[in-house]
């Protein structure tokens, strides 16, 4: 982390972000800086780039060195039913509600490489209500919405998996809703058969259309108070009146500007209801 205390550092930190919002439309400048640093600096050593300069020259001029950098910049960490208990108050306590509706949809926003998306899909299945709800997965990042897409994980994540859909009140067993094969699973098609994968950016694109729940885990935590304000606005006003917003279990809407549309509903779970 040395480098990032250099002046010239900074100066280059913050044109690599210009070029890549210039070139690429993907805008990184309001992300919290500390951690961003932490990934770029990380990049670099991976990408074989010894200053910040060298980084930008090789992003601007080859779009799929860009796409190697996002990998770095965005994370793309997930698991099956994270925090259980948040996919067990959603069962027990959303689900009941959103069964009153004649058709539902759901977005899932950052879904990175799918497990959220899957996870939600299982438990819609359980409940009857997979057939009437249309769900939306989106993120910035192509290459997790490829593997998202392909509902294939590694096999070594499975026994955590499936420990977490039972703490999750999954009502079968997690195997019931994959093929094994050599080292990885694939989950049934069929659970994506109303599962829409697409880019969308929650600090450079727009609303989407009223949605019942969305679920926003662990995303928000790599924005700065002003992008974080931008995103919860956006998500606000795809929520219909008295639906619900999850977040992860590190983030709140508390502090955002948007805070007074909703109501705590889960506080523990960081599950809210628009009010
Ligand atoms: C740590 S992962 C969280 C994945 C999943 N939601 C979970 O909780 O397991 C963060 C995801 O947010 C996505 N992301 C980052 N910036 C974003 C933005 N501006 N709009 C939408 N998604 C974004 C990243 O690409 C990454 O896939």
């Amino acid at each position: 982390m040395e480098r990032t205390l250099t002046p010239e550092f900074e100066i280059e930190f913050k044109l690599l972000l210009e070029a890549i919002n210039l070139k690429y439309s993907y805008d990184f400048r309001h992300y919290s800086p500390a951690s961003l640093k932490r990934r770029v600096i990380q990049a670099m050593n991976r990408m074989g780039c010894h200053s910040v300069s060298m980084l930008q020259e090789k992003v601007l001029h080859n779009s799929e060195s860009f796409y190697d950098l996002i990998q770095f910049i965005t994370i793309p960490v997930s698991e099956m039913f994270r925090d259980p208990h948040y996919f067990l108050s959603l069962r027990e306590s959303v689900i009941p509600i959103l069964k009153t509706y004649p058709s539902l949809k759901l977005w899932v926003a950052g879904c990175s490489t799918g497990e959220e998306v899957y996870s939600l899909a299982i438990m819609l299945l359980e409940e009857d209500l997979l057939d009437r709800t249309i769900v939306y997965a989106t993120d910035i990042n192509p290459r997790s919405l490829a593997k998202a897409e392909n509902g294939i994980f590694r096999t070594e994540d499975i026994q955590k998996y499936s420990q977490n859909y039972l703490k999750a009140g999954g009502k079968q067993s997690l195997a019931d809703y994959y093929t094994a094969s050599s080292g990885s699973v694939k989950f049934h098609n069929a659970l994506k058969k109303n599962i829409t994968f697409a880019n969308h950016s929650l600090a450079t694109d727009s609303v989407f259309s009223e949605t019942h729940l969305i679920s926003c885990r662990n995303v928000l935590i790599y924005f700065d108070r002003e992008l974080q304000n931008r995103a919860f606005g956006l998500l606000q006003e795809s929520l219909c009146r008295k639906c619900f917003l999850g977040l992860g279990s590190k983030e709140t809407i508390q502090f955002s500007q948007h805070a007074k549309y909703f109501d705590p509903f889960i506080k523990s779970d960081r599950i809210y209801q628009k009010n």
